[in-house]
């Protein structure tokens, strides 16, 4: 309770955090499930993309440390058609706008973090990038050509056009060194990968080649990505891809798009 928040905001003052807690930040309680939406911007224009949802703990069930998400799906589920449109009315339109308004118009891919409350749609945060792996799963739903989309973006072209989405789902599983968000050993051999095909492809974050070998360079290291009629169809087709990934040190969640499964399934 409000005890409990008096209490942390003294321990911070007081040095519990050292520097960092010279200063406190006090915010809205925001109670609901975290939505991503993309949209691209050339300064005057916006073109709503598409939306995802990530899974930034590191273990099932959403437990452990966070990480820079472990999987992800698009679309997701709570974005329903009335959530974008408010989404765009009371969010991104206004912030577009108001950037143009006071000199600053934005040009690029605009990525809101949401919170869907019982209220609707609530702003959390905004990046000016693509989504990591939220990016992924967006790939592979589109069906028009990136290129002429960034073009117009970046030439204040973009009123008008369209982006062609499939119309299906989309899931990435990651697969991380294990220790990953902490330490991880390199250069740890990746022996086999699933084959790509047009609804299974393997993203690689943090690979390299090393002695003529395929090696895990990094925290995360392979995005193993699907699709499907269905977020459930999509999850078991990626799983069945991470099953024919050769790689000892690697690990990755086993439950990415629960939510969205569970609604489906409902
Ligand atoms: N996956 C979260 C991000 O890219 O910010």
């Amino acid at each position: 309770g409000l005890d409990e928040a008096f209490a942390a905001v003294d321990e911070c003052f007081a040095g519990a955090f050292g520097a960092a807690g010279a200063e406190v930040v006090v915010e809205a309680y925001l109670d609901g499930e975290e939505a991503s939406f993309f949209c691209l911007c050339d300064g005057k224009s916006v073109l709503p993309l598409a939306s995802a949802q990530d899974h930034k703990r590191v273990g099932d069930g959403d437990t452990g440390p966070n990480t820079g998400g472990m999987g992800a799906y698009s679309p997701a589920p709570v974005m329903t058609a009335e959530t974008v449109e408010r989404t765009m009315k009371e969010i991104i339109e206004p912030t577009v706008r108001g950037m143009a308004e006071s000199g600053y118009p934005f040009t690029g891919v605009f990525f809101a973090g949401l919170m869907i409350t019982e209220k609707g749609p609530e702003l959390i945060e905004y990046n000016v990038r693509f989504g990591d792996p939220e990016c992924q799963v967006l790939m592979m739903r589109l069906e028009s050509d990136l290129l002429p989309l960034l073009y117009a973006a970046a030439t204040g072209t973009l009123e008008g056009m369209k982006a062609e989405w499939r119309d299906e789902a989309a899931l990435t599983v990651v697969m991380a060194s294990r220790g990953y968000p902490g330490a991880y050993e390199k250069d740890t051999p990746i022996a086999a990968l699933p084959d790509a095909s047009a609804a299974t492809k393997v993203f690689h974050a943090g690979t390299a080649m090393k002695g003529g070998g395929l090696v895990a360079a990094g925290g995360r290291v392979l995005n193993v990505t699907a699709t499907g009629k269905t977020v459930g169809e999509a999850k078991d087709a990626a799983y069945a891809a991470v099953r024919d990934v050769s790689w000892e040190n690697g690990f990755y969640r086993n439950d990415i798009g629960w939510r969205a499964v569970a609604r489906e399934t409902a």
